[in-house]
């Protein structure tokens, strides 16, 4: 177990001029079992660790070294797993989606305006929100509020109505704290557009709430991820921890109950919780944010894939908080209306007896700081290693999630109504 976080970075390590992909080849299975319900003890059993890259938290989903599949299929037989080919050469697949994002790319330059036809690099995005700013200079507002490791600027986009009136509640919102989960980068991009460009229609949303969103927590994962095709699947955060180990996982990294449960205490793991809470100047943004708005902060919603999770505190453990009737009743606000407007089932729990407990993670760390309602959304997996939801799924997958933000708000709005109103 304790090799196979490793497989990511070490691959990563010498990366240079490479012919094709170091994912040719690579297959990606599904297990199911009748007995057991984690896999992570298969793992134990294998030959050479660094060949295997689990791409779900209980190893039921992984991918595998073209030298080690012979070896694999043998080990599923005699332990009683059941499998499914998931994908049959993960390179090549990689590469078509690599080549389709920039064919896009020149059919759909960026314009002044981020669509849903493709994924947009961190640069764009950055210049999506300061080209609204300027567009809607009396309801939106760009402002810097920090760099990550490698010195990209990270902003925020408040969108208001415009009436001036300060103090009002806020619903935060962020995305992509995880690298490799480019469809909630999608999505946060796409509520954007809304709350921006579509104003009037969610006039209610903006009437006694202000919405603060950071669009990309992890900038420097997100762009190594576009980097090129082998490295499609980084997680994490991109500050060295020793020589041969990179990055940090964000939401393992947030200062409540930090490194109790859910990490792994190695730096080349994929879910490493980082040398101490908040070692990331990423995580350090997310925290100001927090609580510079609590008190006003009604709402924290953090976009994550994939999962068809809207999950709520705790996650260190899994005990509930006392107010879980209230998480419960927004949580399924939002998966009801999903579920009305196009039939996909969001199973809605506590993190921590949904998935498994996860300490340290951002959606904890702000309804403990004063967020009463605080969700960690986990959108559809899509495309065949679950990820890369193809290009054109975009569309359907973000306006399917806002469906449910919007529905989720709505009922903030009503459960939370502003009380201070400094209206004069
Ligand atoms: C494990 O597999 C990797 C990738 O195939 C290979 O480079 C490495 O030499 C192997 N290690 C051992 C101990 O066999
Ligand atoms: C990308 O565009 C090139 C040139 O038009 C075309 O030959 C290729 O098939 C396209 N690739 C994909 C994956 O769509
Ligand atoms: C970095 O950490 C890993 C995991 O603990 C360890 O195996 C490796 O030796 C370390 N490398 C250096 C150069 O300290
Ligand atoms: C983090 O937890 C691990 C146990 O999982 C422990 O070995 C390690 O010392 C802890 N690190 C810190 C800094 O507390
Ligand atoms: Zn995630």
């Amino acid at each position: 177990m304790k090799l196979l976080w490793y497989a990511m970075c070490s691959l990563f390590i010498a990366q240079t001029e490479v012919k094709g992909c170091i994912y040719d080849g690579f297959k990606v299975y599904e297990l199911t079992s009748k007995i057991h319900s984690s896999a992570l003890d298969l793992y134990r059993m294998v030959k050479n660790e660094s060949q295997y890259v689990l791409l779900s938290g209980r190893g039921t989903i992984v991918m595998v070294h073209p030298e080690a599949q012979a070896e694999f299929l043998h080990l599923l037989e005699n332990n009683q797993w059941e499998h499914r080919v998931l994908n049959h050469d993960v390179g090549l697949d990689l590469s078509n989606a690599f080549e389709t994002n920039r064919n896009l790319t020149n059919l759909y330059p960026y314009k002044g305006h981020a669509g849903t036809d493709r994924y947009y690099t961190f640069d764009e995005i950055n210049r999506y929100i300061e080209d609204l700013a300027q567009q809607y200079p009396s309801r939106v507002f760009v402002k810097t509020v920090g760099k990550s490791y490698e010195g990209r600027t990270m902003k925020t986009i408040r969108i208001t109505n415009g009436d001036g009136r300060a103090k009002k509640n806020v619903i935060l919102m962020d995305g992509g704290i995880h690298a490799r989960e480019w469809i909630a980068h999608a999505a946060v991009l796409y509520a954007i557009g809304e709350l921006s460009n579509n104003y009037q229609k969610h006039a209610q949303l903006l009437q006694d709430y202000d919405w603060v969103i950071l669009p990309v927590v992890n900038p420097d994962g997100y762009e190594f991820t576009q980097l090129s095709a082998d490295n499609r699947f980084w997680r994490k955060t991109r500050q060295p921890i020793n020589e041969s180990c990179i990055g940090t996982d964000g939401n393992r990294n947030f200062d409540f109950h930090w490194n109790e449960t859910g990490a792994y205490w190695d730096p080349c793991s994929t879910i490493y919780p980082g040398p101490k809470a908040f070692s990331e100047p990423e995580t350090i943004v997310v925290r100001d944010l927090i609580q510079s708005l609590a008190g006003r902060g009604k709402m924290y919603l953090t976009l994550h894939s994939y999962g068809q999770y809207i999950l709520y505190p705790y996650g260190y453990t899994n005990a509930l908080p006392v107010t879980w009737r209230d998480l419960e009743e927004v949580a399924r606000a939002g998966a009801n209306a999903i579920m009305e407007a196009t039939g996909t089932r969001y199973k809605v729990g506590c993190s921590g007896s949904s998935i498994y407990p996860i300490a340290g993670a951002s959606d904890d760390y702000a309804f403990n700081a004063g967020f009463p309602i605080s969700f960690t959304m986990e959108l559809p997996p899509g495309g065949a290693n679950k990820f890369d939801p193809p290009a054109s799924d975009i569309d359907r997958l973000v306006k399917e999630a806002w469906v449910g933000i919007e529905a989720m708000a709505r009922k903030v709005i009503q459960k939370y109504p502003l009380k201070d109103s400094t209206v004069l």
